[in-house]
């Protein structure tokens, strides 16, 4: 399948993801690491690993483990392997590229899998998640996580248009994204189970950092909603339209850059599992 089709996200969106949600990751991996208890990590297989993000955090939680980086995307493993050479850990990394929709996940044995926002991705999740539970090593695990709520950045009323922007543009992402990715909001626990999967913790992490951001967190305010104005485009009225472009203008007196107000507001939903021996 053509880049394309799975690069909806931008490299720079990925990677400002990761820089920002970097305790967050901390906070997911360190969670893993309590249900993998003394199981050692020698092998990490990251699903849909897009930029790497999973990849370099998973590598600085488990310090023996090697990670195989699966994705459909030449560009992203292109972008991944740029990043374990910067950070000088290419030789615990290899990239496999593999369009999951229409081939298997036939890496070695993994200690842990790893897929972060990639699952509702998948044609065929049920397929997919059999190859990762067949794929785990006895008392290996598999870690999923999808998104709860998008990240928010603004107050509901900050001066500029009708309040509640971002609810109403979040409002048509999530109706655009489940057209796009019917499984996106699904029930991944039962999914989980049906599959085989006996399911250890389900839960929410929260994110939330506080005003005023950083430099590097209001670059992720501004392409994420950037990315929010030109996906949905017509179906903003003129007037969300308007406020929107006056927050994303490179200059003026109401860009983004100019506000103290702005945060990062999100959630994401975990699911840690292993692989059931059935009868
Ligand atoms: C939203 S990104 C998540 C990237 C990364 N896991 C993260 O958390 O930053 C989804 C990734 O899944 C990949 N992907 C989508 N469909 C796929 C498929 N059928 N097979 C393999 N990878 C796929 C995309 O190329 C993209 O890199």
């Amino acid at each position: 399948m053509a880049d394309h089709q799975h690069g909806s996200y931008s490299t720079e969106l990925l990677d400002l993801d990761g820089e920002v949600l970097a305790d967050h990751l901390s906070a997911v991996t360190g969670w893993i690491a309590g249900h993998l208890g003394d199981h050692p990590v020698h092998h990490i297989v990251d699903l849909g690993a897009g930029t790497g993000t999973g990849t370099f955090a998973l590598l600085g939680r488990f310090g023996d483990a090697e990670v195989t980086a699966v994705d459909a995307s030449a560009d992203m493993l292109a972008h991944l392997t740029h990043r374990a050479k910067h950070h000088g850990v290419d030789h615990r990394v290899t990239t496999r590229q593999a369009d999951l929709d229409t081939g298997h996940l036939d890496t070695e044995p993994a200690d842990l899998t790893w897929a972060s926002a990639s699952m509702h991705h998948m044609a065929h999740p049920e397929r997919v998640l059999a190859d990762i539970r067949t794929g785990l090593t006895p008392g290996g695990l598999f870690a999923m996580i999808e998104f709860e709520t998008f990240p928010r950045f603004l107050p509901d009323d900050f001066g500029l248009g009708t309040p509640g922007l971002e609810e109403r543009c979040n409002a048509l992402a999530d109706r655009m994204r489940e057209s796009q990715h019917p499984t996106v909001n699904s029930d991944w626990g039962a999914r989980l189970a049906e599959s085989g999967f006996t399911v250890h913790e389900e839960r929410t992490f929260g994110i939330d950092v506080p005003a005023p951001l950083s430099a590097v967190a209001t670059r992720y305010a501004r392409v994420t909603l950037s990315r929010l104005r030109q996906g949905l485009g017509a179906q903003l009225s003129d007037d969300d339209r308007t406020t929107l472009d006056a927050l994303l203008a490179e200059t003026g007196p109401h860009r983004l850059e100019n506000r103290t107000d702005l945060v990062v507001r999100s959630s994401r939903r975990a699911w840690i599992a292993s692989g059931q021996v059935l009868a």
